[in-house]
Protein backbone atom coordinates (compact mmCIF):
# COMPACT_ATOMS: atom_id res chain seq x y z
CA UNK A 1 0.00 0.00 0.00
CA UNK A 2 1.50 3.27 -1.20
CA UNK A 3 0.72 6.52 1.39
CA UNK A 4 0.04 9.30 -0.64
CA UNK A 5 2.07 12.43 -0.34
CA UNK A 6 1.29 15.99 -0.99
CA UNK A 7 4.09 18.36 -0.65
CA UNK A 8 4.06 22.37 -0.92
CA UNK A 9 6.42 23.49 -2.93
CA UNK A 10 6.68 27.08 -1.81
CA UNK A 11 9.29 28.57 -4.73
CA UNK A 12 11.17 32.13 -3.35
CA UNK A 13 7.80 33.46 -1.68
CA UNK A 14 6.57 34.61 1.64
CA UNK A 15 7.73 37.13 4.08
CA UNK A 16 7.91 36.08 7.56
CA UNK A 17 4.38 37.12 8.84
CA UNK A 18 2.52 35.30 5.80
CA UNK A 19 5.20 32.25 6.11
CA UNK A 20 3.98 31.99 9.53
CA UNK A 21 0.12 32.61 8.69
CA UNK A 22 0.55 30.00 6.07
CA UNK A 23 2.19 27.53 8.42
CA UNK A 24 -0.80 27.98 11.21
CA UNK A 25 -3.22 27.52 8.78
CA UNK A 26 -1.79 24.36 7.10
CA UNK A 27 -0.98 22.57 10.08
CA UNK A 28 -4.76 23.38 11.78
CA UNK A 29 -6.43 21.97 8.62
CA UNK A 30 -3.41 18.69 7.99
CA UNK A 31 -5.18 17.37 11.78
CA UNK A 32 -8.07 16.25 9.95
CA UNK A 33 -6.11 14.55 6.78
CA UNK A 34 -4.40 11.53 8.70
CA UNK A 35 -4.42 9.05 5.02
CA UNK A 36 -1.93 11.54 3.43
CA UNK A 37 1.38 12.12 4.31
CA UNK A 38 1.77 16.60 3.77
CA UNK A 39 4.75 18.62 3.87
CA UNK A 40 5.84 21.77 3.13
CA UNK A 41 9.13 23.12 1.41
CA UNK A 42 9.58 26.70 2.21
CA UNK A 43 12.74 28.64 1.36
CA UNK A 44 15.57 28.61 3.13
CA UNK A 45 15.46 31.40 5.35
CA UNK A 46 12.50 30.42 6.96
CA UNK A 47 13.25 26.64 7.20
CA UNK A 48 14.31 26.89 11.47
CA UNK A 49 10.99 28.75 11.90
CA UNK A 50 8.61 26.88 10.08
CA UNK A 51 10.12 23.45 11.42
CA UNK A 52 9.74 25.02 15.06
CA UNK A 53 5.96 25.98 14.41
CA UNK A 54 5.21 22.42 13.03
CA UNK A 55 6.82 20.35 15.20
CA UNK A 56 4.98 17.66 16.90
CA UNK A 57 2.59 18.40 14.11
CA UNK A 58 1.16 16.43 10.95
CA UNK A 59 2.80 18.25 8.37
CA UNK A 60 6.81 17.68 7.44
CA UNK A 61 9.45 20.17 6.20
CA UNK A 62 11.21 19.83 3.36
CA UNK A 63 13.92 22.19 1.63
CA UNK A 64 13.96 23.33 -1.98
CA UNK A 65 17.27 22.43 -2.80
CA UNK A 66 20.41 20.54 -1.65
CA UNK A 67 24.40 21.00 -1.52
CA UNK A 68 26.05 17.75 -2.63
CA UNK A 69 28.87 18.28 -0.22
CA UNK A 70 28.18 18.16 3.05
CA UNK A 71 30.28 20.73 4.39
CA UNK A 72 33.02 23.40 3.44
CA UNK A 73 33.78 26.16 0.98
CA UNK A 74 30.77 26.12 -0.95
CA UNK A 75 29.86 29.98 -0.98
CA UNK A 76 25.95 29.89 -0.63
CA UNK A 77 25.01 26.39 -0.53
CA UNK A 78 23.12 24.57 2.39
CA UNK A 79 24.14 20.99 3.05
CA UNK A 80 21.90 18.04 4.12
CA UNK A 81 23.17 17.78 7.87
CA UNK A 82 22.32 21.31 7.94
CA UNK A 83 18.63 20.56 7.20
CA UNK A 84 18.86 17.63 9.22
CA UNK A 85 19.39 19.70 12.14
CA UNK A 86 16.91 22.49 11.50
CA UNK A 87 13.93 19.51 11.18
CA UNK A 88 13.78 18.53 7.71
CA UNK A 89 12.46 14.93 6.77
CA UNK A 90 12.78 15.90 2.82
CA UNK A 91 14.74 17.92 0.72
CA UNK A 92 13.45 18.15 -3.21
CA UNK A 93 16.18 17.89 -5.35
CA UNK A 94 16.21 18.48 -9.33
CA UNK A 95 13.39 20.23 -9.76
CA UNK A 96 12.95 21.93 -13.03
CA UNK A 97 13.70 25.18 -12.23
CA UNK A 98 17.06 24.13 -10.90
CA UNK A 99 17.56 22.07 -13.86
CA UNK A 100 17.25 24.90 -16.49
CA UNK A 101 17.98 28.27 -14.47
CA UNK A 102 21.74 26.79 -12.25
CA UNK A 103 22.68 23.83 -15.55
CA UNK A 104 22.05 21.25 -12.65
CA UNK A 105 22.60 17.84 -14.44
CA UNK A 106 21.11 14.17 -13.46
CA UNK A 107 24.25 13.23 -12.22
CA UNK A 108 24.50 16.50 -9.82
CA UNK A 109 20.73 15.64 -8.84
CA UNK A 110 21.79 11.87 -8.17
CA UNK A 111 24.34 13.24 -5.82
CA UNK A 112 22.38 15.36 -4.72
CA UNK A 113 19.46 12.63 -3.71
CA UNK A 114 22.54 10.48 -2.27
CA UNK A 115 23.39 13.38 0.20
CA UNK A 116 19.92 13.67 1.29
CA UNK A 117 18.92 9.87 1.59
CA UNK A 118 22.55 9.27 4.23
CA UNK A 119 21.49 12.06 6.81
CA UNK A 120 17.84 9.50 6.69
CA UNK A 121 15.71 12.27 4.97
CA UNK A 122 13.10 11.91 1.88
CA UNK A 123 14.85 12.97 -1.63
CA UNK A 124 11.67 14.44 -3.65
CA UNK A 125 13.35 13.54 -7.10
CA UNK A 126 12.20 15.69 -10.20
CA UNK A 127 11.51 14.50 -13.49
CA UNK A 128 10.02 15.82 -16.89
CA UNK A 129 10.20 16.75 -20.28
CA UNK A 130 9.98 20.25 -21.97
CA UNK A 131 6.78 20.90 -24.16
CA UNK A 132 9.77 20.60 -27.25
CA UNK A 133 10.84 17.20 -25.94
CA UNK A 134 7.35 16.06 -25.59
CA UNK A 135 6.29 17.58 -29.16
CA UNK A 136 8.94 15.78 -30.74
CA UNK A 137 8.35 12.52 -29.39
CA UNK A 138 11.24 12.64 -26.71
CA UNK A 139 9.15 12.61 -23.40
CA UNK A 140 10.10 8.64 -22.41
CA UNK A 141 13.86 9.01 -23.71
CA UNK A 142 14.30 11.97 -21.52
CA UNK A 143 12.61 10.69 -18.79
CA UNK A 144 14.61 7.11 -19.01
CA UNK A 145 17.73 9.67 -19.05
CA UNK A 146 17.36 11.23 -15.69
CA UNK A 147 16.13 8.42 -14.21
CA UNK A 148 19.03 6.08 -15.63
CA UNK A 149 21.56 8.64 -13.61
CA UNK A 150 19.17 7.68 -10.28
CA UNK A 151 20.00 4.08 -11.05
CA UNK A 152 23.30 4.05 -11.96
CA UNK A 153 25.76 2.88 -9.11
CA UNK A 154 24.82 1.13 -6.05
CA UNK A 155 25.03 4.09 -3.86
CA UNK A 156 22.31 5.92 -5.91
CA UNK A 157 20.17 3.19 -6.20
CA UNK A 158 20.42 2.64 -2.39
CA UNK A 159 19.77 6.41 -1.81
CA UNK A 160 16.42 5.69 -4.43
CA UNK A 161 15.08 3.31 -1.78
CA UNK A 162 14.23 6.09 0.40
CA UNK A 163 13.22 8.31 -2.68
CA UNK A 164 9.73 9.96 -3.94
CA UNK A 165 9.90 10.95 -7.75
CA UNK A 166 7.69 13.83 -8.69
CA UNK A 167 6.86 13.83 -12.23
CA UNK A 168 6.43 17.26 -13.09
CA UNK A 169 6.17 18.07 -17.14
CA UNK A 170 8.09 21.50 -17.33
CA UNK A 171 5.83 22.76 -19.66
CA UNK A 172 2.74 22.63 -17.08
CA UNK A 173 5.01 24.00 -13.91
CA UNK A 174 3.11 27.33 -13.39
CA UNK A 175 1.48 27.82 -16.45
CA UNK A 176 -2.07 26.99 -15.85
CA UNK A 177 -1.77 24.17 -18.48
CA UNK A 178 -1.85 20.61 -16.35
CA UNK A 179 -1.26 17.14 -18.07
CA UNK A 180 -4.25 15.60 -18.59
CA UNK A 181 -5.19 12.54 -16.11
CA UNK A 182 -4.34 10.20 -18.66
CA UNK A 183 -1.03 11.56 -19.70
CA UNK A 184 0.01 11.97 -16.56
CA UNK A 185 -0.79 8.53 -15.49
CA UNK A 186 1.31 7.67 -18.50
CA UNK A 187 4.72 8.65 -17.65
CA UNK A 188 3.40 7.32 -14.15
CA UNK A 189 3.55 4.32 -15.13
CA UNK A 190 6.75 4.76 -18.02
CA UNK A 191 8.48 5.40 -14.47
CA UNK A 192 7.44 2.09 -12.63
CA UNK A 193 8.22 0.29 -15.44
CA UNK A 194 11.37 1.54 -15.76
CA UNK A 195 12.43 1.00 -12.09
CA UNK A 196 10.49 -2.40 -12.28
CA UNK A 197 13.26 -3.51 -14.87
CA UNK A 198 15.90 -3.35 -12.01
CA UNK A 199 13.36 -4.31 -8.97
CA UNK A 200 9.91 -4.73 -9.36
CA UNK A 201 9.11 -4.68 -5.43
CA UNK A 202 11.03 -0.77 -5.01
CA UNK A 203 9.18 -0.51 -8.39
CA UNK A 204 5.62 -1.29 -7.04
CA UNK A 205 6.45 0.60 -3.21
CA UNK A 206 7.76 3.77 -5.20
CA UNK A 207 5.45 6.98 -4.68
CA UNK A 208 5.09 8.87 -7.97
CA UNK A 209 3.84 12.34 -7.10
CA UNK A 210 2.59 14.37 -9.83
CA UNK A 211 3.15 17.99 -10.16
CA UNK A 212 2.50 21.00 -12.73
CA UNK A 213 -0.32 23.25 -12.21
CA UNK A 214 -2.49 21.13 -9.65
CA UNK A 215 -5.38 22.93 -8.20
CA UNK A 216 -8.14 22.22 -6.17
CA UNK A 217 -10.75 21.07 -9.44
CA UNK A 218 -8.12 19.38 -11.10
CA UNK A 219 -6.76 17.46 -7.92
CA UNK A 220 -9.23 14.80 -7.52
CA UNK A 221 -8.94 12.90 -11.04
CA UNK A 222 -5.41 13.11 -11.12
CA UNK A 223 -5.22 11.93 -7.91
CA UNK A 224 -7.87 8.92 -8.90
CA UNK A 225 -5.16 7.65 -11.84
CA UNK A 226 -3.32 4.17 -10.99
CA UNK A 227 0.29 5.05 -10.77
CA UNK A 228 -0.01 8.45 -9.02
CA UNK A 229 0.59 8.90 -5.51
CA UNK A 230 0.09 12.54 -4.59
CA UNK A 231 1.36 15.37 -5.84
CA UNK A 232 4.40 18.76 -5.90
CA UNK A 233 2.14 21.79 -5.59
CA UNK A 234 3.48 24.89 -6.39
CA UNK A 235 1.29 28.05 -6.97
CA UNK A 236 -1.95 26.37 -4.89
CA UNK A 237 0.21 25.58 -2.27
CA UNK A 238 0.27 29.03 -1.18
CA UNK A 239 -3.52 29.43 -0.34
CA UNK A 240 -3.61 27.21 2.60
CA UNK A 241 -7.17 26.07 1.72
CA UNK A 242 -6.73 25.29 -1.65
CA UNK A 243 -3.67 23.09 -0.57
CA UNK A 244 -5.59 21.59 1.93
CA UNK A 245 -8.50 20.81 -0.26
CA UNK A 246 -5.40 19.07 -2.69
CA UNK A 247 -4.04 16.97 -0.01
CA UNK A 248 -7.62 15.83 0.79
CA UNK A 249 -8.06 14.69 -2.98
CA UNK A 250 -4.80 12.27 -2.11
CA UNK A 251 -5.60 8.62 -2.25
CA UNK A 252 -4.11 5.66 -1.34
CA UNK A 253 -2.91 2.79 -3.50
P1 LIG B 1 2.90 24.74 -10.04
O1 LIG B 1 4.39 24.30 -9.67
O2 LIG B 1 1.96 23.92 -9.19
O3 LIG B 1 2.83 26.22 -9.70
O4 LIG B 1 2.71 24.47 -11.49
C1 LIG B 1 4.71 22.97 -9.42
C2 LIG B 1 6.17 22.85 -9.07
O5 LIG B 1 6.98 23.56 -9.65
O6 LIG B 1 6.55 22.05 -8.19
Amino acid sequence: MRKPLVAGNWKMNGTRASVAALTEAVKAGAKALDQTDIAVCPPFVFLGEVSAALRGSRVGVGAQDVSRHSSGAFTGEVSAPMLKELGCQYALVGHSERRTYHCETSELVAQKMVAVAKQGMIPVVCVGETLQERESNHTESVIAEQLAALMDTTETWDALRHAVIAYEPVWAIGTGKTATPQQAQEVHAFIRRVLGQKDVGLASAMRILYGGSVKGDNAVELFAMADIDGGLIGGASLKAEEFLAICQAARAK
